[in-house]
């Protein structure tokens, strides 16, 4: 067993100004899960810190930043599940949470385990969770293109982690401002188990991304989790989960995993998708915006000597 974390920041399409910004934003935020996993933490404690490090970086639809929906306010939908207790937590369509994955690790150890709107806002008070005007989570760009209504190629898509700690728990999280647009009250798939994210220490974990009206029906995450019995790699799982996706409904849709040795998988359907990573087996962590840059920074480190070799994060010719 490897521990292991990877990240995403969305499947997407990322125009070439902002392939810089989702590298860097994606690598610190898995140099923050692995600062915790290194020094012994939980897989809960390293997922919380990754997302935390997304939710304030406006590159990413996740807190400060997110997309507004239809009366231009940000409304935040988190969750997070460990694999040792099947627990899990979750808030939706909440506002003025500067960190919803913080109140959804916290939430895990209550009863009600899925608090919405105002019921989720009063346990982030209760429970002394970073509160901020709900304004204060608007980005200027995002503002922007709200007023003018643009119509924008680069729209960000949720952001979420799987880590693998050393005690073999695996956990799982995600969080996202919904879509552009989206109706004042919509919560989409990114706050429901199974469908988000899931985590089961006999199998994997896995975060999701994408359209949630078409993520939902798939139960894309379980579905992702289910695809590992028998040892199958992560890679292998990943790519069958979008592949069951696509054959069924419409819509772009991205899964990150790691299973129970700490392997890695992700795959997407979108024309991006914003991914880092790093295990005990590497010297540093990669970021990738596309899966063929994958590819040929694998190729190149057994070419050491090849002119042509890219760097694990330069931009796919
Ligand atoms: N995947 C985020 C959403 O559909 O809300």
């Amino acid at each position: 067993m490897t521990i292991s974390i990877i990240v995403h920041g969305g499947a997407k399409t990322i125009t070439e100004g902002k392939v810089e910004a989702n590298h860097a934003g994606c690598l610190a935020a898995v140099e923050a899960g692995w600062t915790v996993l290194r020094s012994g933490g939980s897989a809960g404690e390293a997922v919380e810190a990754a997302i935390r490090v997304l939710e304030t970086d406006q590159t990413f639809n996740a807190g400060f930043g997110a997309t507004l929906n239809s009366e231009g306010e940000v409304e935040l939908d988190a969750a997070m599940m460990e694999g040792d207790r099947l627990g899990w937590g979750a808030v939706a369509a909440v506002q003025g949470v500067r960190h919803p994955i913080s109140v959804a690790h916290k939430i895990m150890d209550e009863k009600a385990r899925l608090l919405v709107a105002r019921s989720g806002e009063r346990f982030a008070v209760e429970h002394g969770m970073e509160m901020c005007a709900k304004e204060d989570l608007i980005s200027k760009e995002q503002q922007q293109e709200w007023e003018e209504e643009q119509e924008v190629i680069d729209r960000p898509n949720t952001v979420g982690c799987v880590a693998l700690d050393a005690s073999g728990t695996i956990v799982a999280g995600t969080s996202t401002g919904g879509t552009t647009g989206q109706p004042q009250g919509r919560v989409g798939d990114t706050a429901l188990v199974g469908c988000g994210l899931y985590a089961d220490n006999h199998l994997g974990g896995c975060s999701t991304t994408g359209d949630g009206e078409s993520i939902i029906p798939v139960v894309l995450a379980k579905t992702a989790i289910d695809f590992l019995a028998g040892d199958t790699h992560p890679e292998e799982a990943a790519q069958k989960a979008i592949d069951t996706l696509v054959s069924k409904v419409e819509g772009e849709a991205g899964c990150i995993l790691i299973d129970r040795q700490g392997r890695i998988g992700w795959s997407y359907n979108s024309s991006d998708m914003a991914v880092a990573y790093m295990t005990a087996e590497m010297d540093k962590p990669v970021a990738f915006i596309k899966k063929e840059e994958e590819n040929n920074s694998k190729v190149a480190s057994f070419e050491p000597h090849t002119e042509q070799m890219q760097t694990p994060h330069s931009p796919a010719a």
